[in-house]
């Protein structure tokens, strides 16, 4: 049987943490027959919490679970991790603005990329999910890369839950499964300025983008609809989309792990000299294929007058997230 790998996960108390937590333990992040151990990172007020989580993941008697690690320090958490979910984050609060916001979360991820790059294993896989992921991704990836020993490229951010919503919004509209849809993008920020971009995608073989044949649905329904759809949801439940968020962070991992045979939209460090134009590093969302443990951003596809203006737009909003933190990258 396989050696255990660990798993950190920080924001462990929270909600995403309470879906995401015990479909690691059970198999469906690394595959079924990959024991885990799971290093929880949350903070000191957390840590009860923490526990009653650790008492119902005994109670699930999960076979590969191997072990849990709690603890509100991140060196403790991140050592010899292969794996790190970073969920916990700042949420906004009351009269918070924007910036604030930004730089609030900026202290965090500092924090935690400079950990992960003196602990984590070498070949860490890092995915952030605690907003604003594409930058709170990029301050982690700047500050590990002061440490050197991590690879750059492992730090990502999480869009795979805007892809899941733009594919079951496609689903809806043309009376087709999910499954049938294969090669679907979105470009950009993980926030409603996101471009999900359907012209490249198929449908048991048939173009979607001829299937659909709605430019006005895609412009005024679509877009908005997936853009919005987080807000959406917390006006529904009066609690926000945390199921479908640890259900997007599974496949991530899982894709970027073990492989997949279809494109894979994952927030990546943009490659530098990349077709798209995208300055290198910037963390964005781009078409990937996963193979072998690693993932390749999909180069070259054509970029039309309307999709150009679109991820301009997003790219331009990452861009002001970026010099928001520049000052704490020095
Ligand atoms: P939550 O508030 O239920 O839980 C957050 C947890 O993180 C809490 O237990 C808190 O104590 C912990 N935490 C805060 N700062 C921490 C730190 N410095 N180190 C370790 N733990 C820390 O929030 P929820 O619903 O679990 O969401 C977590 C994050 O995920 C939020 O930032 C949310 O905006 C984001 N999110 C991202 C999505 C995406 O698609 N990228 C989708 C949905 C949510």
């Amino acid at each position: 049987s396989k050696a255990p790998v660990r798993v950190a996960v920080t924001g462990a108390a929270g909600q995403i943490g309470y879906s995401l937590l015990f479909r690691i333990a059970s198999g469906e992040m690394l595959g079924k027959d990959q024991p885990v151990i799971l290093q929880l990172l949350d903070l000191p007020q957390a840590q009860k919490a923490v526990q009653g989580v650790i008492m119902e993941l005994e109670d699930c008697a999960f076979p590969l679970l191997a072990g849990v690690v709690a603890t509100d320090d991140p060196n403790v958490a991140f050592k010899d991790a292969d794996y790190c979910l970073l969920v916990g984050a700042r949420p906004r609060g009351p009269g918070m603005e924007r910036a604030d916001l930004l730089t609030a979360n900026g202290a965090i991820f500092t924090v935690q990329g400079k950990a992960i790059a003196e602990n984590a294993n070498e070949n860490v896989k890092v995915l952030v999910v605690g907003n604003p992921c594409n930058t709170n991704a990029y301050i982690a990836r700047a500050a590990a890369i002061k440490v050197g020993r991590t690879n750059p490229n492992n730090y990502h951010g999480m869009l795979r839950l805007d892809h899941n919503r733009a594919l079951s919004q496609l689903s809806a509209k043309t009376g087709r499964p999910v499954s049938s849809f294969k090669q679907m993008v979105v470009w950009g920020n993980h926030s409603p300025t996101m471009y999900a971009d359907y012209r490249f995608a198929t449908s048991n073989g048939d173009n979607v983008k001829a299937l659909v044949n709605d430019a006005v649905w895609n412009n005024d329904v679509f877009l908005p609809t997936v853009g919005k759809r987080g807000a959406a949801i917390i006006d529904a439940r009066g609690l926000s989309s945390a199921a479908s968020a640890a259900n997007a962070a599974i496949d991530h991992m899982h894709d970027w792990a073990l492989g997949s045979d279809d494109w894979v939209t994952m927030g990546v460090p943009a490659p530098a000299g990349n077709s798209y134009g995208i300055p290198e590093g910037v963390v964005f969302g781009f078409p990937c294929e996963c193979k072998g443990g690693s993932f390749k951003v999909i180069e070259g596809l054509e970029i039309d007058a309307y999709s150009k203006e679109k991820i301009q737009k997003t790219l331009d909003e990452l861009e002001g997230e970026r010099a928001a933190v520049a000052d704490m990258l020095k």
